[in-house]
């Protein structure tokens, strides 16, 4: 579903992603892992089109998307949330969701429909008319999640999903995301969080300085002297 090739990017003269190169297949969970300042954003930053790499190749389901504007890769069915949740304070959440559609044709009471169900599929249905600025952290994540949704893109990339979110929250957040699995959707998931990386993914790429130090199944990775190393040779983890 997602190829990415030699992906490289630079800030000044820090290596943010160094020569990267990853497979997500269809209706599987790729959970990219790493300590903080590793480069995960920035993969999935140029992924998204958000920043334009400097080198390397992406294609999304055999297309080339890699030099397309973030617009574009959207249309070509590529969801995303950001680590900070970027959602309009003054607007409700029935009206966040709608400033994610991409198909103007659409109409209103369609829309407003469909943006309730998701938002009751979320656990947000009560809160539908209050403005973006009254949910709580965990609760915005679920927003995030909630208008990625509504454009149903195929491929959906999860930037610390469960960062700051109660256990509860999390619970939900898992659920969502393994019915959204049912469904047939590809998820690429950026978690400090190891025990719900472990849990959700099927494939767990390490990064370390930009650069791939290990990939594999669940056991392979927690097993990993390297990735131990990585972690544990770090004091402040924080994602
Ligand atoms: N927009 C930017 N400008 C300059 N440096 C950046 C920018 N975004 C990220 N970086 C740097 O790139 C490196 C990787 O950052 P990031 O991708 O955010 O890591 P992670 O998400 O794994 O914590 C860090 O050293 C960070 O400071
Ligand atoms: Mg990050």
């Amino acid at each position: 579903m997602l190829k990415v090739e030699g992906l490289s990017k630079r800030f000044g003269g820090l290596v943010a992603v160094d020569d990267l190169s990853f497979e997500v297949p269809r209706k599987t969970v790729l959970g990219l892992i790493g300590i903080n300042g590793s480069g995960k954003s920035t993969v999935m930053n140029c992924i998204s089109g958000l920043y334009r790499s400097d080198s390397g190749r992406v294609t999304l389901g055999g297309k080339d998307i890699t030099r397309k504007t973030s617009h574009d890769i959207a249309r070509h069915g590529l969801g995303r949330t950001f680590q900070v949740p970027r959602l309009f304070h003054r607007m409700t959440l029935v009206e966040n969701l709608l400033t994610t559609v991409l198909d103007s044709r659409r109409k209103n009471a369609e829309l407003v429909e469909q943006a309730e169900a998701i938002l009751d599929s979320v656990e947000l249905h009560g809160l539908r008319h209050d403005h973006g600025e009254e949910l709580s952290g965990g609760q915005q994540k679920l927003l995030e999640l909630a208008r990625v949704m509504m454009f149903d893109p195929d491929m959906i990339l999860l930037d610390e999903p469960f960062a700051g979110v109660n256990p509860s929250l999390c619970r939900l957040l898992i659920e969502r995301i393994q019915a959204l699995l049912g469904e047939g959707k590809t998820f690429l998931l950026i978690s400090h969080d190891l025990t719900s990386i472990y849990r959700l993914s099927d494939h767990i790429v390490v990064l370390n300085q930009g650069r791939k130090i290990a990939e594999g199944g669940v056991e392979d990775i927690k097993n990993d002297p390297q990735v131990i190393e990585a972690y544990l040779g770090t004091e402040a983890y924080d994602g």
